[in-house]
């Protein structure tokens, strides 16, 4: 049974694999978290490319047809060198995410890791998919770890979203991309601070949706019920279990992965 590969440096991912479920509810599920690893957003294309290296090449050896990178600074800074390199579709988060954008504002914000903020990767989508579109970019270092060590809803999350916020509150935009995974864990806090004319973009939605019509087109879709997943991470399965728990419900338990060094 070949299943769809989705990959992040911890939890982010599983907004990927949220989206999915809603979507194509049928569809086997490999989930791998780089949690020794993690963050990922503070990396550099080298190491980067590394990682998805090692990650894509335990995933065909467990058996997938196709590969959705679940972290937008893996997107950003790895994905087309990946897709030269291995044989099946792998996709990303930024060009769904900017297209999703320009259909909802002409004012865009992009919540980002410094990484995927330096790669200008959002705003040169954005220009190409609306050239008249205005794009302000926040870096958000701390968010990724307050949510992967577990204090995503403890008062100090607060003020330091709301300080992210700020700038793209001084300039009026009337769009927000979460433009790294872990942020819809957030999705809450972020609408209680933002106006409500301001549309909240989850990227994850519309890569879903093009991961269908990929399926589709080259005749892969799961005709069979209820896929399953199976989850995979680098680090303590425990803690990743704990938390992974915590958003989705019970999960089956989580494998300790070696990767293969390439
Ligand atoms: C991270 O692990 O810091 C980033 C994940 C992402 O960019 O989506």
């Amino acid at each position: 049974m070949n299943r769809i590969g989705i990959y992040d440096s911890g939890l982010g991912g599983l907004t990927v694999l949220r989206a999915l479920q809603k979507q194509l509810p049928q569809e086997p599920v490999l989930y791998f978290g780089d949690t020794a690893r993690v963050p990922y957003g503070t990396r550099s294309a080298v190491e980067l490319l590394t990682f998805g290296r090692e990650i894509l090449t335990w995933m065909g050896e467990q058996g997938v047809k196709m590969v959705l990178v679940a972290c937008n600074t893996s997107s950003a800074l790895a994905l087309e060198q990946l897709q030269r390199e291995f044989p099946w579709p792998i996709l990303g988060l930024i060009l769904p995410g900017a297209r999703a954008a320009v259909q909802m504002g002409r004012r865009i914000g992009v919540l980002a890791t410094p990484a995927t903020v330096q790669s200008g990767a959002y705003p040169r989508a954005i220009r190409e998919a609306c050239p008249q579109a205005g794009v302000w970019q926040v870096p958000c270092p701390a968010l990724v770890p307050l949510i992967e060590q577990g204090r995503s809803h403890t008062p100090e999350a607060r003020p330091i979203i709301q300080n992210y916020l700020a700038p793209l509150l001084s300039v009026q935009v009337d769009t927000v991309i979460y433009g790294c995974t872990h942020y819809p864990l957030l999705d809450d806090l972020m609408a209680d601070l933002l106006p409500p004319q301001v549309q909240r973009i989850d990227p994850a939605t519309a890569l879903v949706r093009a991961a269908a019509q990929e399926l589709d087109v080259l005749g892969l879709k799961h005709h069979g019920t209820g896929g399953g997943v199976r989850f995979g991470v680098s680090g303590f399965p425990r803690n990743f279990s704990r938390l992974a728990q915590g958003w989705l419900g019970a999960i089956p338990p989580v494998e300790a992965v070696n990767l293969p060094m390439v």
